[in-house]
């Protein structure tokens, strides 16, 4: 069984004039859950609709589980009913006159004992036994999800593709639907493409994940190498939080507002430091480091964002979890936890 469960090689896909991906080269191991993560209209959707052969690609090929299923020159096709790939959308599209036990039937093979025995088993995976009978819209939000999820799971597919399928739940189910879906596929062992433009629900969710900005494939890595090393200040301001200070490199040392600081790659020139406001560290203004007035606060309970100001008027966004109720006009020190990420400017 080959160790890449998806392959694809230089694939363009156009709608006219527009490019919606561009040479897009990437491969997604068994198992893993690989999450394409941008803003709307990024092309993420055309990924997904070109892994399932609801579109073809325009140059490049595709290979699932070691099959080739398209390729640029439309000389190979394997139609989408026979590609072994799973969906769900956001909208779960359950079908409302069914009950939940042939909604998950639907589509399946064999004895009716057969596919009542995949029903349960499917039904057992995602929590929802004894629910055959229910009607979808006595369900809720998370439990429909549920149901779809298991209806794409019923038919053993090689490849689950999900998109968007938490954005129609509020915001505290999501989280809760979000970790039990992710919990299923891992047990199901289940290769997965997830689409989301939540760049928090991309982090905590996947094994690796594809930034895309206009059809362009930006980075691909792990959660820690996006947020931490992004490969660009678009990536890592899209990933989240950023204080960019201008600094003025020299080898693996920088000079900046916040004094001099040690850099992770040597540079030379004036750069952008890149500075996530929790590797700023705020301290009463006895201590050691740069002195700053505080601007604002938001107090978010576990944590709190202050905004600050140093004396040559850089303004910063410092996270921290203490509770110490900082106020408008407080002198404070900060101190940065180095090496940072520097990109030229
Ligand atoms: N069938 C289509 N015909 C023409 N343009 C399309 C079609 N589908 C998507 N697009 C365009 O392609 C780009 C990528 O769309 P899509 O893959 O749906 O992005 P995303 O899912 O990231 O929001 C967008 O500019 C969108 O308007
Ligand atoms: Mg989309």
């Amino acid at each position: 069984m080959p160790n890449k469960m998806i392959e694809l090689q230089a694939v363009t896909k156009r709608y006219g004039n527009l490019v919606a991906l561009h040479n897009v080269t990437m491969s997604v191991p068994r198992g893993a859950i690989l999450t394409l993560l941008g803003p709307s209209g990024c092309g993420k959707t055309t990924f997904l609709r070109l892994l399932a052969g609801i579109q073809t690609p325009d140059e490049g090929a595709i290979w699932l589980n070691g099959r080739l299923v398209a390729d640029g020159g439309g000389k190979t096709f394997v139609p989408p009913e026979d590609r072994r790939v799973g969906l769900v959308f956001q909208d779960y599209a359950l079908f409302p006159h069914l009950d939940v036990g042939h909604n998950v039937a639907f589509g399946l093979k064999g004895t009716r004992q057969e596919k009542a025995a995949r029903v349960a088993d499917m039904l057992a995976l995602v929590g929802l036994t004894g629910y055959e009978r229910r009607m979808p819209y006595l369900l809720s939000g998370g439990q429909q999800q549920r149901v779809a999820l298991a209806r794409a799971l019923a038919p053993l597919p090689d490849i689950m593709l999900l998109d968007e399928p938490f954005s129609n739940l509020d915001t505290a189910l999501r989280t809760q639907v979000r970790s039990e879906v992710r919990d299923i596929l891992r047990q199901a062992n289940m290769t997965t493409v997830f689409v989301t433009h939540d760049q928090q629900e991309a982090l905590s969710l996947s094994d690796r994940v594809a930034v895309i900005f206009d059809g362009v494939v930006q980075q691909l890595g792990t959660p820690q190498e996006l947020y931490n090393t992004p490969c660009s200040a678009e990536v890592a301001a899209f990933m989240g939080e950023a204080n960019f200070v201008p600094a003025e490199a020299s080898g693996t040392k920088a000079l900046s507002p916040l004094g001099e600081v040690n850099l992770f790659q040597p540079m030379r020139g004036p750069v952008r430091l890149m500075i996530r406001p929790e590797r700023l560290h705020i301290e009463p203004p006895h201590a050691e480091g740069t002195l700053a007035l505080v601007q604002w606060r938001e107090y978010y309970g576990r944590s709190q964002r202050i905004g600050v100001k140093l004396e040559d008027g850089t303004p910063l966004v410092v996270s921290t979890d203490t509770q110490v109720a900082y106020e408008r006009g407080d002198r404070v020190r900060l101190t940065v936890f180095a090496p940072l990420l520097a990109f030229a400017s």
